[in-house]
């Protein structure tokens, strides 16, 4: 089958209807665009578990902040549509602003929200960032509504994200099966990421200070390392020499993303860290007991 491209949310909302009457098992990858390795691996992961593999591209105006690059962020239309067809996607849902956002929209899901003092959206990202996880999880809910029961791909880089897409899943009784799957990087560790395009060489080479003590961090924990106050001192000032602000970096419990102050068999350090014009996100599960 050849790559069906649907612009109408209704026809698409249809077609996946049609398709599931026929018991077809429908796998689901939501992206912005601007295809890379690490969307190839959601995809292909995609296109082995299911009859039909959809592919969204909607850079979602609602997730991005005022200052921030919704304007900038890169639409390499041919490039992602060259990267669909090799690998035999069957659908690419690829939404007008309007389409997904008609005059008069009203609606917004929020995963916790600015009442809570503390919430899976206004910690980590969320507080630098206020507003985008609404952004986020209004358009998935949209875009799961739209294509219906699946299975979902979403990568583990957006950590912070696929613990509120889970989250919301389970709040909202959505008939969809999440899937997460391990981030995709380079040769020396960077995350592969669209915005790693706008990184000039040397911008490049300090990237690499994120995995690099990401990394540092999860070894010293495994070699026995406990006092995570002085671990985290450490490391942040490793980041602070490689980069230009460091936003956040912190240890957190996988699931309710609360900061841990003791070690515990299962972590996530995260960070998010601006080189140049470019702010980055990375993270490491950290296993007291087992290699990754
Ligand atoms: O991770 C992304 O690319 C976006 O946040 C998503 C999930 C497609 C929603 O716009």
């Amino acid at each position: 089958m050849s790559l069906k491209e649907i612009r109408n949310p209704k026809i698409l909302q249809q077609e996946m209807a049609r398709l599931r009457d026929r018991r077809i098992v429908i796998g689901f990858v939501p992206t912005m665009g601007a295809l890379h390795r690490g969307h190839g691996a959601l995809i292909s992961r995609a296109r082995r578990e299911s009859e039909i593999v959809v592919v969204s591209i909607f850079v979602n105006p609602t997730q991005f902040g005022p200052r921030e690059d919704y304007r900038r962020y890169p639409r390499p239309v041919a490039q992602d549509r060259k990267l669909l067809l090799s690998h035999e996607v069957d659908y690419l849902f690829q939404p007008s602003v309007r389409a997904m956002y008609p005059e008069g929209f009203a609606t917004t899901v929020e995963v916790g929200g600015d009442g809570q003092r503390f919430s899976l959206s206004n910690v980590l990202c969320g507080q630098f960032r206020p507003g985008h996880f609404r952004g986020v999880a209004t358009i998935v809910t949209k875009l799961f509504h739209l294509v219906g029961p699946c299975r979902a791909y979403f990568g583990a880089k957006d950590y912070q994200q696929s613990v509120i897409v889970r989250r919301l899943i389970k709040d909202l009784n959505l008939d969809i099966q999440l899937r997460v799957l391990p981030t995709v990087r380079e040769k020396d560790g960077l995350a592969i990421s669209s915005r790693n395009h706008s990184l000039n060489p040397k911008e490049r080479e300090r990237a690499r200070t994120l995995s690099g003590t990401l990394f540092w961090l999860r070894d010293e924990i495994r070699l026995g390392r406990r006092n995570l106050a002085g671990l985290h001192r450490q490391a942040f000032e490793r980041l602070r020499r490689g980069v230009d602000r460091v936003d956040y970096l912190e240890i957190v419990d996988p699931e309710s993303l609360c900061r841990l102050t003791k070690v515990q068999p299962k972590m996530v350090a995260l960070t998010a860290c601006h080189v140049g014009k470019t702010r980055l996100i990375d993270n490491v599960i950290i296993r007291l007991f087992k290699k990754d």
